[in-house]
């Protein structure tokens, strides 16, 4: 059965699915994990300082591979020709679409005026975006929450205003910056701002199955989900909504030997990307995410935290095939 297609400006995606930044985690290793499942979900950069894009134009979050598309790089900031610079150069990098991030709730960006602040100040919001917009062909979508605390959940007005002035595609993170990530999403509050506009909505917030994305569908009426956190550990959850969403049915995740395969390609992945000292200490959080539910989890979880090279990364990953061994035949139930 044919994917839908989503338009995002002039750029038509094949996928329900989008997975948005993750600061620390979406980077080009990541990714490509995501594609060996599903090769057309959309994705993003973690978010790019306009403002550190100014005196160093060359940020290593920027940099994108031929083969990873459709891809697009999210840039944070509030000045104008800082943000103008910045899309300039994301559009040189090939990416697909430009993510403007008016969501991040984390003190020292909104402090900034960035991030989710932007939501406070409507007016410089469009002001920003139109400049994103006036600077590159490629089309231009903004991540938001439902506004900054639950007196003031304007995302339905805004996102009209910068729809209004080109800007192709939302997310909506069901949640306002007061929230940060307590309590719930609300996928009905991010159906008012599907109701305001006419361009493509993606719903974002709690998904972790591909139930839970057909209900956020369902309750929303949006175009497509964005899942961040569910996904780590589980490249493969894009592909398993895609297809419950076109066929009713998904294929069952890797067994947890072959999830253990997948654990040691990511690392091997970060370790091409960032060498070794940068990569086996940013891989731990993925060794951890990838053993998640296997036999004695919680000793996993010390001993992925102090691996410290490549060896001792295969070495654990071994040791964890060969308990598991010992724990398929012994139908260990632990
Ligand atoms: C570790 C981490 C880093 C994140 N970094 C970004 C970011 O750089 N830009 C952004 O717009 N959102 C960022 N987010 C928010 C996610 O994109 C997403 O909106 C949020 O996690 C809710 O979706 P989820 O429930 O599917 O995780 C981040 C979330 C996490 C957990």
């Amino acid at each position: 059965m044919p994917r839908n297609k989503i338009k995002i400006g002039s750029l038509e995606i094949n996928t329900y699915v989008y997975i948005p930044p993750m600061a620390g985690v979406t980077d080009i290793a990541y990714r490509k994990m995501v594609r060996l499942f599903d090769k057309e979900t959309l994705m993003s950069t973690e978010m790019v300082s306009s403002k550190a894009l100014m005196y160093r134009p060359d940020q290593p979050v920027m940099k994108l591979t031929a083969d990873e598309h459709p891809v697009g790089i999210q840039l944070f900031g509030h000045e104008v020709e800082a943000m103008s610079n910045a899309a300039r150069l994301a559009e040189e990098q090939g990416a697909d679409f430009i993510d403007i991030n008016m969501g991040c709730p984390v003190p020292k960006i909104v402090k900034g005026k960035d991030g989710a602040a932007l939501m406070k100040e409507p007016d410089l919001a469009v002001e920003v975006a139109k400049a994103v917009i006036d600077s590159v062909k490629i089309p231009v979508t903004v991540k938001m929450r439902l506004g900054w605390d639950s007196c003031n959940k304007n995302s339905p007005e805004l996102a009209k205003r910068l729809e209004d002035i080109g800007v192709s595609a939302f997310t909506v993170h069901g949640r306002t910056r007061a929230q940060a990530y307590t309590g719930s999403a609300d996928w009905e509050a991010i159906k008012l701002v599907k109701e305001n506009v006419s361009v493509p909505v993606f719903g974002n917030g709690d998904v972790k199955t591909p139930y839970d994305a057909k209900k956020l569908l369902e309750i929303s009426g949006c175009d497509g989900v964005a899942i961040a956190r569910a996904t780590m550990g589980a490249p493969w959850l894009s592909r398993q909504i895609n297809e419950y969403l076109e066929t009713g049915s998904f294929s069952p995740e890797p067994s947890q030997m072959e999830k253990l395969d997948l654990a040691i390609l990511h690392v091997s992945e970060m370790i091409k990307l960032k060498g070794e000292y940068v990569g086996i200490r940013e891989s731990r959080r993925h060794l951890i995410n990838y053993t998640k539910g296997m036999p004695n989890s919680s000793k996993i979880r010390g001993d992925s935290g102090k691996v410290t090279s490549f060896e001792e990364a295969k070495e654990l990953v071994e040791r964890l095939r060969r308990e598991l061994s010992l724990c398929i035949s012994n139908t260990c139930n632990e």
